[in-house]
């Protein structure tokens, strides 16, 4: 499967939402790279893929889907593909990724990223559809590993080497969330560093931070916080295992002013250089 032709810089990038827009177009900050959900922009006109075309003349963009409802047993969305397909054409982005979930079932759309029962069953399911969505694409995607709250009776496969095998299988390449991996960790009890081992490091292509928030026994995934202390350490540890990755700060709800997300991404920064500086001496 073809790479992209100029992929992300492995530095610091920030999600970009509707209310930075107008000030991130005024000041033109200097982070490396745009991240956009892709469903965001499959108008085929208007003022925010206005918008997007011009920051994109001076930003490499990822573009990250939450729709596709990659582990779904209904069949492709093929007008949802094909509006990829045209967003992709349009702006040239460095990456495109999706969510290793499911979010609809019997043509039903639950506004959700679900977790998938890790089992052969379901790993040969999500593998056909990645297949598939490259095939469509003529490109590599990148799938991201999600949180969750329950896991399935049924599951045989520990969620790490379920990833692992994603990748391993279809070629895609990997969004690693450490926050997510940090949540997971703690929700369902296991490892995180034997998670991060697992991860087949080549395939690694960008890399998520976001907050938590903390309800009794769980730690919910609401990127509506500043990244927790452990999620910190454990991105440290993953740069150490993967070397400097593209890194991206997400934050969906309760946003910041722009200059609090942009703190986020120098922090990320400053940590990347760190592991850029390890790797050289
Ligand atoms: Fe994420």
């Amino acid at each position: 499967m073809k790479p992209p032709s100029a992929p992300l810089p492995a530095a610091a990038g920030i999600g970009l939402r509707a209310p930075h827009v107008g000030e991130v177009e005024a000041e033109r900050p200097r982070v490396a790279w745009l991240e956009v959900h892709s469903e965001n922009y499959y108008a085929d006109g208007g003022p925010a893929l206005a918008a997007l075309d011009r920051l994109r003349r001076d930003y490499p963009l990822s573009l990250h889907g939450v729709g596709m409802s990659l582990g779904s047993t209904d069949p492709l969305d093929r007008a949802h593909l094909a509006k990829l397909k045209r967003l992709v054409a349009r702006t040239e982005p460095a990456l495109v990724s999706e969510h290793l979930c499911w979010s609809g079932v019997g043509g039903r759309h639950l506004n959700d990223l679900l977790p998938l029962p890790y089992t052969e069953e379901a790993l040969a399911l999500v593998c056909a559809r990645v297949a598939e969505v490259q095939d469509a694409l003529g490109r590599e995607l990148a799938v991201e590993n999600v949180s969750s709250y329950l896991a399935f009776a049924d599951a045989t496969i520990p969620e790490w080497e379920f990833v692992a095998a994603v990748a391993r299988r279809t070629g895609c390449r990997l969004l690693v969330d450490v926050n997510n991996i940090y949540v997971n960790s703690i929700n369902h009890g296991f490892d995180a560093d034997a998670y991060l081992a697992a991860i087949p490091a080549a395939a690694v292509a960008e890399i998520h931070l976001a907050g938590f928030t903390a309800r009794g026994a769980l730690l919910i995934d609401t990127h509506g916080a500043p990244v927790a202390p452990a999620v910190w350490a454990l991105y440290r540890r993953a740069l150490e295992r993967f070397g400097a990755r593209p890194t991206l700060i997400e934050w969906d709800t309760d946003i910041p002013p722009l200059a609090t997300l942009l703190a986020e991404a120098a922090t990320a920064q400053a940590m990347l250089e760190e592991a850029r500086d390890a790797i050289a001496a």
